[in-house]
Formats: structure tokens, sequence, C-alpha cells
């Protein structure tokens, strides 16, 4: 799979007042009418539990400068905390956080949840979207491209 180019994302929650976010690349389009998409989460993961408990995700897919951001939310590096004070972001109409600056970003309930080995399958329904700008992070051979 390393070999398949994918794009980043960060999936973001709130639970209890906090904040929850990862560095995700399974984030497919699935369906236009209703809009939804999937995302496979890691069954021990924060943000999944996060996102199966409140039924509610954000997504925002991240640029070439926020590489950074990338890995700290894959916890390769200095952890974030639980309200984001160290991570520049704003709150989406539904009150759940998006990384500011990113390529664009996606505000979904969560619709269905299928178990997939150690992963679930979460399916969001896309309830708001929008662009924003910058060259999208990109994931192929294990390190980070961007498309020139
Ligand atoms: C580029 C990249 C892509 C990743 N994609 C996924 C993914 O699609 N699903 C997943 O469950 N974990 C993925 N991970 C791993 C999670 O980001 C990592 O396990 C994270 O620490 C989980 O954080 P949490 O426990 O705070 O939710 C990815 C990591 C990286 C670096």
């Amino acid at each position: 799979m390393a070999r398949l180019p994918a794009g980043v994302v960060v999936v973001s929650a709130r639970v209890a007042g906090e904040f929850r976010g990862m560095t995700a690349s399974s984030l497919v389009s699935i369906s236009v009418d209703p809009p939804l998409v999937l995302v496979g989460l890691e069954r021990e993961s924060t943000t999944r539990a996060a996102v199966v408990e409140t039924g509610a995700f954000n997504v925002s897919l991240l640029t070439r400068a926020q590489e950074f951001i990338a890995d700290r939310l894959a916890g390769r590096a200095p952890a974030i905390d639980p309200e984001w004070r160290s991570l520049p972001h704003r709150l989406g109409n539904n009150g759940l956080p998006l990384v500011e600056g990113c390529a664009a970003w996606l505000e979904c309930r969560l619709v269905q949840v299928h178990a997939a080995g150690d992963h679930d399958i979460c399916v969001g329904q896309v309830e708001a979207a929008a662009n924003g700008s910058g060259e999208p992070l990109i994931l192929w051979d294990r390190s980070f491209w961007t498309l020139r």
C-alpha cells in the first residue's frame, strides 16, 4: 500500500470539552447524494473512540506546509494538548476543531460504523464543506510529497 498515493488529513473530534485529532490517509469520497465519505480509524485510537461516542467528526485536508502537524497528530512529534493551544485551529459550525490554513475541510455526522479487522470504517455524512488554499500534502512510499 506504500505505493498508493493518498491525501493526508486530520480527523478531529470533541469529547467532554477536549479535542481529539489524528493524522489519516484513508479518507475516501463515497457518495454524492447524499454526500458521504469514509475513513478507516484504528480500534485503539482515542480519536476513533471520540468519533463513535459523539457521532461527529471533522476532516482537515493538510497542505505541504503542514507536514509537522501530520507528524504531531500521528504521535511522531511532540503531542498536542487537549485544547489544541499549540495548534492553530478554529471551530466548525458543529463546534469541532478544524486545522487553520488547511487546503479544504469537511464537517461530518457519523452515520455508519463497520468493524474491519483492527480498524473501524467510519462513514460520515458531509454537512458542511469548503475549500481553503495551498498545495495538498500527499503520502507516497512512506514519505510526504506534494503535486509539484
Ligand atoms: C501519514 C499517516 C497516515 C495515517 N493514516 C491513518 C489512518 O488512515 N487511520 C488510522 O487509524 N491511523 C492512521 N495513522 C496513524 C495515526 O495517525 C496514529 O495512530 C495516531 O497516533 C492516532 O492518534 P489518537 O490515538 O490520538 O487518535 C496514520 C499515520 C500517518 C503518519
